[in-house]
Order: C-alpha cells, then sequence, then structure tokens
C-alpha cells in the first residue's frame, strides 16, 4: 500500500505520532485491535509499527495511526520514520496480526513497557468495548517519558497502573502471583520484561497457552558475536557473519525460508536442529524447548557450536 503522513504529533522528547491516510484517498483495509504494518524504508530497511487506537477500530477506517520512538543508536529505521514529513508517501503491507486478543469473557492482565504501549492501548480500547475485565499495567523510566500518561489515566482510570523505575517499579512476579490463574496475560515490552513476564507466569502457576507477548525492540549484535557456519538438507554450507541472521543469509542465497517478525516472538521461522548447539535469542521458547536445543528461532539465534545442521 501506498500511504500518505497525514499528520505527525510528538508526544515526548522521542515519540512522535504519526497519522497515515491512503496516498489515493478513500477507505483502509480493516484490522483488529494488535495489528502492525510493516514499512519499507528504503535503504534502512523495514521496521514495523503496531497501531494503536483509543477509539473503538471502525469496520472501512480512513486512517492509521502508529507511534515512533526515535531511536538514535538503532539501525536508522525509526529515525527514516521520524524524518518523513507530513504529505510524504511510504510504502506499507496491510494490516497484519500476529498479536490476536482472545474471544472469550476470562479477566485480562495487560502489561506494557515502553514504547510497547501502543498494541496494549489497543487492547485495552477493545476489552473495554465489549466488556471484558481487564488491568492495564504501564511501565516506563520516568513520567517524562511515558507517552500517553495523562491522556490514558482520562481513559481508563481505576483500569490503569502507570508504573514508573524512578518511583514505583513495577513487580511483575508480584502481579502474576496475584493474576487469577484463568486470566489471559498480555506483555509488549522490551525482551527483559517479556523473559521477566514468562518466568514470573510460569512460576505462578499460569497456563503457558494464557500468556502472549510481543517483542518491542530491534535485535541487536552482542559482543563478541563470531560467524559459524549452517549447512541443510541438500548439503549446502553457509557461513553467517557477526551482523547478519540466518533467514538474512540464506534468502540472499535463494533459499526459501519462512518468517514473520524478524525479533524472535512470533515463533513462525521456528526450524528443526539436526546437529549443533543453538544460541537461542528469541523470546518464544519455553525453558524446555532452549534446554532441548532441537528447535530453534533462525530469524534471531545464532551457534554456540562450529556448525548448525538445520532441517531446512
Ligand atoms: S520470524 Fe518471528 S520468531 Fe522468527
Amino acid at each position: 500500500m501506498k500511504l500518505r503522513l497525514s499528520e505527525t504529533r510528538d508526544v515526548t522528547d522521542r515519540i512522535r505520532m504519526m497519522t497515515l491516510t491512503a496516498a489515493e484517498g478513500g477507505p483502509l483495509p480493516a484490522y483488529s485491535a494488535g495489528a502492525h504494518l510493516d514499512f519499507d524504508l528504503g535503504d534502512a530497511g523495514t521496521r514495523s509499527y503496531s497501531l494503536v487506537d483509543f477509539v473503538p477500530i471502525p469496520d472501512a477506517p480512513d486512517s492509521y495511526r502508529i507511534a515512533v520512538q526515535a531511536e538514535p543508536d538503532g539501525d536508522g529505521g525509526s529515525l527514516a520514520m521520524h524524518a518523513l514529513s507530513t504529505g510524504d508517501v511510504v510504502e506499507a503491507t496491510a494490516p497484519k496480526n500476529s498479536f490476536e486478543l482472545h474471544v472469550d469473557n476470562a479477566p485480562t492482565m495487560l502489561i506494557a513497557g515502553g514504547i510497547g504501549v501502543t498494541p496494549i492501548i489497543s487492547f485495552a480500547t477493545a476489552l473495554r468495548g465489549r466488556g471484558t475485565p481487564f488491568h492495564f499495567h504501564y511501565a516506563a523510566r520516568s513520567r517524562a517519558v511515558c507517552a500517553f500518561a495523562d491522556r490514558l489515566e482520562d481513559l481508563f482510570d481505576d483500569a490503569l497502573t502507570l508504573w514508573m523505575d524512578d518511583t514505583n517499579q513495577i513487580d511483575v512476579a508480584a502481579l502474576l502471583q496475584n493474576a487469577p490463574r484463568d486470566a489471559h496475560v498480555y506483555c509488549c515490552g522490551p525482551k527483559g520484561m517479556i523473559a521477566a513476564v514468562k518466568s514470573a507466569a510460569e512460576a505462578a502457576g499460569h497456563p503457558s497457552d494464557r500468556i502472549r507477548f510481543e517483542l518491542f525492540e530491534t535485535p541487536q549484535t552482542e559482543d563478541g558475536d563470531q560467524p559459524f557456519e549452517v549447512e541443510i538438507n541438500d548439503g549446502q554450507v553457509f557461513t553467517i557473519p557477526p551482523g547478519q541472521t540466518i533467514i538474512e543469509v540464506l534468502e540472499e542465497a535463494g533459499v526459501d525460508v519462512m518468517y514473520d517478525c524478524q525479533r524472535g516472538d512470533c515463533g513462525i521461522c521456528q526450524t528443526d536442529v539436526l546437529d549443533g548447539t543453538p544460541d537461542h535469542r528469541d523470546v518464544v521458547l519455553s525453558e524446555d524447548e532452549r534446554t532441548s536445543g532441537n528447535v530453534m528461532q533462525i530469524c534471531v539465534s545464532r551457534a554456540k557450536s562450529a556448525r548448525l545442521k538445520l532441517d531446512i
């Protein structure tokens, strides 16, 4: 799709709200809470941004809203988005949703960290619209960098708790311990928060199929990353250098691979490991799956052994 940036508004020093309409005018494809758009930013690559809705989503939307946090140390995608001016046209996919809300009426705990709040706002709006009980926990480093705090307090009142690292830091272990065991739990935020929610939910005995999450962080190269080899079923061997993923190298060589998020949270690229030891960097596998070493997410994970043999 071609989308035109119709309005921008800075909501904090680094976070810019952007409204997009169809470049040629008219209605846009429908979507549900939790959906995102993938933007094609040319040399800056592809970036995903969740749609954010403070009011119920119409059946035939005439605009999309996203909130983009500038990451000066990132890969350039967010800065490319911030460089856009009103009236500019960008290319994006139609909305996709790999973070769907459940359909039953069980109580729901929403947990957001930083700019990961965007899909969680849409969830809170949708849950309130259908009368499902929920509580919305939103953690940020401080009130100054907490996007939409005043607006969310007005909208969600007692159903919202703001947690600030500098005054009242969120304790996810306590939240999960006190949540009903039939609650649905949704978390969107940085990797550390998702890992903490997953392990707290496991420790408190929540069924794993009630916990869903979306990572709001671009995968980073880690210090000390080394090249390693990947062997696939037809015997071809590829070298994966630091700074490139298995998916990137295989795709460049014309190997067909399935993937979506490329952050390690959707599970689509999961691949059987036939030999070698993966270095897991995803947030989707359970502890048992990690320990077994039999599967890995090839969009972010690397290798602890010199070579991996993968079922591709
Ligand atoms: S593409 Fe989503 S986990 Fe790999």
